[in-house]
Formats: C-alpha cells, structure tokens, sequence
C-alpha cells in the first residue's frame, strides 16, 4: 500500500460536519486514545471483539505507526467551527486557541497476502449513520486497489449489521465462519470510472477547469 506521506489529506463535508481525513501519525496516539475512551460500549466491542477497557502503549504504537506499505491507516479529524470571538485571530495564533482535534473515524488496511488486506473501521458514535464509514472504506478500497489488493478480510461479529451492511456495498460478501467475512472487490465502480473521465477531460480543458476538477476531487461530501 502507498506510504502515508503520499495520501494527501482531504476536507469532506456533510450538512454541517467537516472532517480532514489524512494517514495517521505516532503523534495521534493520545488523540486515537481519547476517542477509544468516548467509544460506547457496543462500538468498542464489536471493534475489538472482546472487552477492551484500555489501549496498551505497545497497542497505541502498533496502531499509529505505520509503514503505510502493510499497514495503511486514515484518520477523521472532527474540524470544530471557529468560536465568533475567535474568527479574527489568524491562522497560526488561532490554532494555538483551538482544541486539539478529536479523532471521529480510523480506518486501517493490514496486509495478509500479496492480494488481500484485512480491514477495519471504527467511527465514534455521534457521527455514526451519517455516511462517514461509507467514505473512510471507500479510501481504503482505492488504496487496496492501487497496491493490488482485490480481497478484503472483516472480522466482524455476527450481529454487528452496520459493518457487515457497510462491507456488502463494497463488493462480493462471503462469511468464512460466523465472524469473519470477505469482500471481492469489484475491478472498479461505475462512480470511479466516471470521476475519472471528468478528471481527464477538465485535464484536456486546462485552465479554469483543470482547478475545479481538483477541487471538486479533493472536497468530496460523505455521503457522494
Ligand atoms: C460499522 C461502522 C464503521 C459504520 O460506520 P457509519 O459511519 O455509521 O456507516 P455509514 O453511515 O457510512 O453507513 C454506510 C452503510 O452501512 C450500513 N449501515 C450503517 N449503519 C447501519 C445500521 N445501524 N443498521 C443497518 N445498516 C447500517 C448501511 O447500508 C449504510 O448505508 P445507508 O445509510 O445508505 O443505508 C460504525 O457503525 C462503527 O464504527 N461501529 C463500531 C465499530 C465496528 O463495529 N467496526 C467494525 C469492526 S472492524
């Protein structure tokens, strides 16, 4: 899988929502650890299949540093509205004054085989439903793709629909044994293939449209 200096981070919006999703860093370990804290009980079991009270430092290392080869992981940043009295500061001072960022989604690709990865996708629990894992899989699926990964493996708990709804709009679904299931990805989707023709026609336009092509490829809503 593509190292994480090269998954250029991107805003995406939904309604009021912005999140920034980039690859995950070793200095997002209290953050990735804050946000296992706020995690319901439900959410934190079916994440681990079993009853995590705590993330290890051994287990916060394994999880934000990452090659970025066999193990590839995003993060969602939660951007927080600029309080009024805020909104003159600029940029650097302000940034000083916010909170540091809170850590809504993580989704991680570990490489098993050459063509298969396994997956797994948490996203806090006030945000859930809104899209949001929908769009964090669809970044892993374009990594997997692009490093030859045609096979996703889930262990996902038998009762847990979301995950295994979210998994079946991904590909082909088999369950391997009740709590493991893989997906056959599709060789690429209508959506992809369409984006980018358009990416390639504004390239021909240049200009004015080769920019708005960018932009609209880097400012994705969720739920697109
Ligand atoms: C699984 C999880 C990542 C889904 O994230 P999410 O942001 O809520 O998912 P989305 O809003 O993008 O939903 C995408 C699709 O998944 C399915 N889905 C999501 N939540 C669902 C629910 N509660 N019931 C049924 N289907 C659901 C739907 O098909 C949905 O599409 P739709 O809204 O157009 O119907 C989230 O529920 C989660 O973090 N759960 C706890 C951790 C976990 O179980 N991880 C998986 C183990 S690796």
């Amino acid at each position: 899988m593509r190292p994480p200096s090269r998954f250029r981070a991107r805003r995406v919006t939904q309604g009021e929502l912005v999140v920034t999703v980039r690859a995950i860093r070793p200095d997002d370990r209290d953050a990735l650890r804050a946000a296992f804290h706020k995690l319901s009980p439900q959410s934190r079991y079916r994440r681990f299949q079993g009853h995590v009270s705590d993330l290890s430092p051994a287990m916060l290392r394994y999880l934000t540093e990452v090659d970025g080869d066999e193990h590839f992981a995003v993060v969602a940043l939660l951007e927080r509205p600029r309080r009024p009295a805020l909104r003159a500061l600029p940029g650097a001072l302000f940034e000083r004054w916010q909170a540091p960022p809170e850590i809504v989604g993580v989704a991680r690709l570990i490489r098993l085989r050459s063509d298969t990865a396994e997956v797994a996708i948490t996203v806090a629990d006030a945000l859930q439903r809104k899209g949001l894992g929908a769009h964090l899989l669809s970044i892993l699926v374009t990594h997997a793709r692009r490093s030859g990964v045609d096979t996703l493996v889930a262990h996902v708990l038998a009762d847990n629909t979301p995950m295994r709804e979210l998994l079946s709009n991904a590909g082909v679904v088999r369950t391997v044994d009740h709590d493991t299931v893989t997906v056959a990805l599709p060789k690429r989707s209508a959506r992809q293939a369409d984006a980018r023709r358009r990416a390639a026609r504004a390239w021909r336009a240049g200009g004015v449209r080769l920019v708005l092509a960018l932009r609209w490829l880097r400012v994705q809503r969720w739920s697109s």
